[in-house]
């Protein structure tokens, strides 16, 4: 199976990449590196040992995204691509919207065009807990979240109408961890906006402490509980629902994640013991937004694709620090 992941070079994709590599999969990346860092591509062939194109592509150019198909025969697409900040796309939403949109409709276009028809996209939802697959869509609390869901409504209407698609929507929620070489992982620009990069770089020494959005939460200790997903856990999700897309035609949403939340004081203890490093919090106030818990109903994954999560916590902050540890500054700068 030859697979193009579209934001291949990315946090999520660069570990798909991976775990495909690994399973004997070819694969093909694009990316045009706005958010990410060609160095990941040599890193993902420095762990697998195998070689594999990769296009220096924006997949809202219309023109590059043909020529990847014309050059190279492709089963199946796996789509990262898109721009991912919650709070910048409240700031400015048609940029998200064009980006997010555009290149969803022009990847889609571009295989209807080279007769290719298995497609997985990652998601989002924002639903009563537990998630399950089946719940209704819903409001999205940004336009990011909007994209995503709008993307989601385009497959569905696009399976409907051409019964040989397949497309599988892949919700997750806190994909932590790296690959366990410390080779690849998350390096966000500038101050990040999510825990475990922002505790990693606390415990590295870039900053002085962390601070806890919130202590008064309805929880057991105060603070917000999130269903954590070692990347790597995430990565054999999306191989198993490219096979899947192999075998079924239509549409369907399945969440991948591990059913148990942590709080954000039990992930800071974790990645103390991982790390052996302190990592000093303050609390401070609530961040807009945030909900007091939720987690993944993963039980679908498990009967369709016999997928569920082997990495603990305790793994997730130890993968994350010897990504960390190993790069301090994130990938080396071009
Ligand atoms: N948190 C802190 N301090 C920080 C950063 C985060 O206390 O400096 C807390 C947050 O309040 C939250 C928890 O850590 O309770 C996790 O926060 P993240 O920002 O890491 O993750 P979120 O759960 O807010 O966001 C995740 C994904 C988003 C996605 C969102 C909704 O990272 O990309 O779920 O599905 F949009």
């Amino acid at each position: 199976m030859n697979v193009l992941l579209t934001g291949g070079a990315g946090y999520i994709g660069s570990h798909t990449a991976v775990e495909l590599l690994n399973r004997g999969c070819d694969i093909v990346i694009a990316d045009d590196y706005s958010n990410s860092s060609p160095v990941a591509v040599e890193r993902i062939r420095q762990i697998t040992g195998r070689d594999f194109p990769a296009y220096h592509a924006d997949v809202t150019d219309r023109e590059a995204v043909r020529r990847i198909f014309r050059e190279n025969k492709i089963d199946c697409v796996i789509h990262f691509a898109g721009k991912k900040a919650v709070g910048e796309s409240v700031k400015i939403p048609l940029s998200y919207y064009r980006t997010n949109l555009d290149a969803a409709l022009t990847v889609l276009e571009c295989m209807k065009e080279a007769s290719v028809s298995r497609f997985i996209f990652s998601s989002g939802s924002l639903n009563p807990i537990p998630y399950r697959e089946d719940m209704p869509r819903g409001e999205c609390s940004s336009p990011y979240g909007t994209t995503k869901a709008m993307i989601e409504k385009i497959l569905e209407d696009a399976c409907h109408a051409d019964p040989a698609l397949s497309a599988v929507l892949l919700r997750y929620f806190n994909p932590i961890g790296a690959h366990p070489s410390g080779l690849i992982g998350e390096d966000p620009q500038g101050i990040p906006n999510n825990l475990l990069p922002y505790i990693a770089q606390v415990a590295v020494g870039r900053r002085e402490k962390l601070t806890v959005f919130g202590g008064d939460y309805p929880t057991p200790d105060g603070t917000c509980r999130r269903d954590y997903l070692h990347v790597m856990d995430l990565a054999a999700g999306h191989h198993r629902a490219a096979c899947y897309t192999m075998e079924h035609p239509g549409v369907t949403a399945v969440n991948l994640g591990t059913g148990t939340p942590y709080s954000v004081l039990e992930v800071i203890e974790a990645f103390r013991k991982a790390s052996g490093r302190e990592v000093p919090y303050v609390i401070g106030p609530r961040r807009a937004g945030d909900l007091p818990e939720y987690w993944a109903d993963a039980a679908k994954a498990k009967e369709l694709f016999g997928w569920q999560a082997q990495y603990t916590l305790q793994d997730m902050c130890r993968d994350t620090w010897a990504w960390q540890s190993k790069n301090p500054q994130g990938y080396p700068k071009a």
